[in-house]
């Protein structure tokens, strides 16, 4: 709309217009857009006021009502019922649809998500980067890509060496089995702790890794067990979230892969030796990308590496993204260079899409040592926190233990996804759960009292729009911008553009409904109810992008 304005605009004005300059005002009697004409009286040497004049005068379109020329600005009133008219029959004919676009041509976009540790325990991190990971593919699939979400899983390293050697002096294989990650981590810490008495474990945790990498039957054996004890405790947080991944080929699937990488590395001349190690030289700025230890032993950055490759071989993507803490910066900048002075060039469409921690009460929430926060725990308890919200105030709803799960979860993920992720977002379960203010729960309770008085209006018939008031403009003007917010948000790799517009769109709706009687006022009510039904199937479909369910009852 904002541009079909301008397009207008432009066709009368004597000056080239930047997007910018179409403002949109604050208050209803000054029009939906407002062109300030200040700036263009130095160049025209008129004054601003005769210089609106002249704009507003020439101005003529079918969907703009009037254009009044007041103090230097060409106010512009839009044809409110042709307009609404045609947004309420593109969303309702649309359905879910609506904002959809072919924009990506279905280019591949692999997506690196989630990625957790085996034998450690799922962290807040890890969560955000599932759930900012899974809501930007849900995106990259609206706007015609192709998603591919791959769950790197971190499964191989020296630490597993450790991790062997500590099982075979103090685990029992029915700790494992009754509380996997917590035993292993456990065992893990001892591990540490008695190697600072005794360092020769560390020796015989080094040769369990060889072990290990060289395929030894019974050190494979029990990390293959460790691995799937550790993925079927994840599944259930995956299933809490209703998270599905296309691969989890993570770091050990690649260790039988790297060899060929790193010669071609030494082919290309990239490798040089410092302190006995190889390393690829990355200029001034940053350090070197450390390739192989001393030991021939290879890295984190050299299966990084690796794994890119196989991915551009594989999936051959437009865009590849990782979806990684703010930590991790350094690393992919170094790995996306490596490839870059290897002459790839599809290295520029590798994209780190960075995220800040999680903090309660103004601390980082750590899964180290003692204070382990189970994020499992955290899920339960905001499931059950909304179960007993629901059991107070609706105690007759069927399905409570439902609802409660899309509350409790969507609560955890609209906190999550409504900042821009580079921020640090602060954990406070009672906050998130609450039905006023900007959270999830918030807009799935707009959107079931939506469905609420649809059930009470009866079906959506066909309508004509007569005149549309103040509430219902400002709904029906959100509506019109979902499909830019859904781009924006995708070009931008940032699913809080559409919490953002969620909130917007679900305040806009509660303040029509407070103050419109709908179901009493028989003239309109077809009309109104095709209003409700879009502003459901947009909060819907924008729940739906960030991960969330949409209960219609609640
Ligand atoms: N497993 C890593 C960690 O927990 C994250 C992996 C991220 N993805 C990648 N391709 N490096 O820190």
């Amino acid at each position: 709309m904002k541009k079909e304005i301008l397009q207008v605009l432009q066709n009368v004005s004597p000056i080239q217009l930047e997007e910018h300059a179409l403002e949109r005002p604050a208050y209803a009697h000054l029009g939906d857009f407002a062109l300030p004409c200040f700036q263009f009286a130095k160049v025209l040497r008129k004054s601003p006021a005769i210089i609106a004049e002249e704009i507003a005068a020439s101005i003529k379109h079918p969907s703009i009502r009037k254009a009044e020329a007041v103090n230097g600005y060409v106010n512009i009133f839009l044809d409110r019922t042709r307009i609404t008219s045609e947004i309420l029959h593109a969303v309702v004919e649309q359905g879910a649809t609506y904002g959809s676009s072919n924009e990506g041509k279905d280019g591949v976009v692999t997506i690196d998500l989630s990625s957790p540790n085996i034998a450690k325990p799922f962290s807040m991190g890890h969560l955000r980067s599932t759930v900012i990971g899974n809501s930007i593919a849900l995106l990259m699939e609206k706007s015609g890509f192709k998603a591919v979400k791959i769950n790197y899983i971190g499964d191989w390293g020296t630490q597993f060496g450790k991790l062997l050697t500590a099982y075979r002096k103090w685990g029992t294989e029915e700790d494992v089995r009754k509380a996997p990650i917590e035993t292993l981590l456990t065992l893990y810490i001892r591990f540490h702790e008695e190697a600072e008495q005794d360092p020769s474990l560390n020796d015989e945790g080094r040769a369990a890794f060889k072990a290990l990498e060289d395929g030894d039957a019974d050190a494979l054996a029990l990390w293959k067990w460790f691995k799937e004890e550790s993925l079927s405790e994840f599944q259930r947080i995956y299933d809490l979230l209703g998270v599905e991944f296309d691969s989890y080929n993570g770091e050990a699937y690649y260790n039988d892969k790297m060899e060929p990488v790193v010669q071609e590395l030494e082919e290309k001349r990239l490798l040089v030796e410092s302190d006995g190690a190889q390393v690829v030289d990355l200029g001034e700025a940053i350090p070197p990308c450390l390739i192989r230890k001393s030991d021939g032993a290879t890295l984190y950055a050299t299966r990084d590496l690796t794994a890119a490759m196989d991915r551009k071989n594989t999936y051959d993507f437009v865009k590849s993204i990782y979806v990684v803490g703010n930590e991790q910066s350094l690393h992919f900048t170094q790995v996306k260079q490596v490839l870059n002075k290897m002459g790839y060039a599809w290295s520029d469409d590798m994209h780190h899409v960075p995220f800040g921690l999680i903090l309660q009460d103004g601390k980082k929430m750590s899964t180290r040592k003692g204070k382990i926060v189970l994020l499992e725990q955290v899920l339960t308890e905001a499931i059950d926190l909304a179960h007993r919200n629901i059991a107070e105030k609706n105690p007759t709803l069927a399905n409570q233990k439902e609802v409660a799960e899309a509350v409790g979860v969507g609560a955890i993920l609209f906190s999550d996804l409504k900042q821009h992720r580079k921020h640090d977002i602060e954990f406070n379960l009672e906050t998130m759960l609450q039905v006023e203010g900007e959270t999830g729960p918030y807009i799935q309770y707009t959107n079931a009292r939506a469905h609420s008085v649809l059930r009470k209006a009866g079906e959506v018939s066909a309508f004509v729009v007569n005149e549309v008031n103040d509430f219902e403009w400002e709904t029906i003007k959100l509506l019109e911008q979902f499909p830019q917010a859904v781009k924006r948000a995708t070009e931008e790799l940032d699913p809080s553009v559409i919490a953002k517009y969620a909130v917007d769109l679900a305040q806009a709706f509660n303040s029509f409904y407070g103050n419109v009687k709908v179901l009493t006022d028989a003239a309109h009510l077809s009309y109104r109810a095709a209003l409700i039904q879009s502003v459901s199937i947009v909060l819907t479909e924008s729940m739906r992008l960030l991960g969330m369910k949409a209960p219609e009852e609640m």
